[in-house]
């Protein structure tokens, strides 16, 4: 995706010098730009739980490099058992998302076929290389099968606006590029539908109001940031035509886990009859979870993200006190939304009904 004039994705490999990879990092964007270098795990995993970087795909591309960092590491003598302990490191730092979980079992599994440390090496930058890129397809291929949805609504609207309504940040700044929420809404801007965004601001972090609508103003894209609590409103009186999410764990039995909120956008979507499809790549499919309100751990992170807002303040990116000093606060960062109150799930393979049956009729080679 372009920042300005220049295309970039969310993570590479830098210039002339494969040890290290480049990442955008997230957490003061809009207003600061800033590129860094990672070179270790525990940089790596440092970036991961801080949301230097962050969403579902980059999280998981990020990992896959974590442990490219792991076979620099690891020690000759005990290879497989160092990678092996390194890796624990990426896989505590974030537990809802599928995604980190998928990367670190998809390179040990291919390290297996390296029969010296150095053949583990390269196939531990080749497959990081290979989640990235295949993180990248996957979006791009499933806004090519939704944006046909919002054709279907514009159609049904004699062009006339679309009014989608999105939550937190499920665009190109949360996987390699493209993103999954976004990704059919600018496939579909792109062929000159009419669209228009309201973006929830999604406290506490405000990936709504700080990356969503950074994004969208960059490709151009009509939008309007709201706050959390607007959507109800809005869905009564017509000024929604259906809700796009991105998901970070959905169960292959269709339950949808997205940043907190999400469940009451949905149930509020349930209520006014308006559409609400959810987007995402296979790697965030849990293929073992079943009941996803019981199953999917949830995140707690720290209180201070509650208590406090970040902003720009006399050109300076800074934090303000909102609550009582002493006031306790709770951090839950994610939510489960039941697949019965899902109209659909868009994937890389093409659309299916959030449930069971509907997913392993995309994906028949994970039926047991
Ligand atoms: O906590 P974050 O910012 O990493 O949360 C992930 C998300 O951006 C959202 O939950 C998103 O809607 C799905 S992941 C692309």
């Amino acid at each position: 995706m372009k920042v300005g004039e220049k295309h970039y994705r969310t993570i590479w490999v830098k210039k002339g010098d494969n040890k290290t990879v480049q990442i955008i990092d997230q957490r003061n964007l809009p207003h600061e730009f800033i590129i860094e270098d990672l070179k270790t795990v525990e940089e790596t995993a440092r970036a991961i739980k801080d949301m230097h970087v962050r969403g579902a795909g980059l999280v998981g591309a990020t990992a896959g490099f974590g442990i490219y960092f792991a076979t620099l590491q690891a020690s000759k003598e005990n290879f497989d058992e160092d990678v092996k302990k390194l890796s624990e490191k990426i896989l505590a730092t974030r537990p809802t998302t599928n995604n980190i979980s998928y990367a670190v079992k998809k390179q040990l599994r291919a390290m297996k076929k390296g029969k010296t440390v150095q053949e583990k090496i390269s196939i531990a930058l080749k497959t990081a290389q290979e989640i990235t890129d295949e993180d990248a397809e996957f979006c791009r291929r499933l806004g090519e099968h939704g944006y046909k949805i919002i054709e279907e609504i514009s159609k049904k609207k004699n062009g006339e606006p679309v009014n989608i309504l999105t939550h937190c940040n499920a665009g190109w700044l949360a996987f390699v590029d493209y993103g999954t929420a976004t990704a059919p809404i600018y496939e579909a801007f792109n062929r000159g539908i009419n669209v228009h965004v309201w973006v929830d601001e999604t406290r506490p972090r405000n990936q709504g109001a700080r990356l969503t609508a950074w994004e969208l103003s960059n490709h151009g894209v009509p939008h309007t940031v709201i706050a959390d609590n607007v959507g109800g409103h809005l869905m009564q009186h017509g000024m929604v035509d259906m809700v796009i999410v991105g998901t970070d764990r959905t169960t292959h039995t269709g339950d949808v886990a997205n940043k907190i909120g999400t469940y009451l956008k949905a149930l509020a979507a349930k209520d006014n009859n308006i559409p609400f499809y959810v987007a995402l790549p296979s790697s965030t499919f849990d293929w073992e979870m079943k009941d996803g309100v019981k199953e999917i751990p949830i995140e707690e992170r720290g209180n201070e993200e509650v208590k406090y807002a970040q902003g720009l303040l006399d050109g300076k990116v800074q934090k303000v006190l909102l609550t009582p000093k002493d006031s306790p606060a709770a951090n839950y960062a994610f939510d489960v939304t039941p697949r019965r109150l899902i109209t659909g799930l868009i994937t890389e393979r093409g659309i299916c009904e959030a449930s069971e049956k509907g997913v392993l009729g995309l994906y028949p080679e994970k039926k047991k």
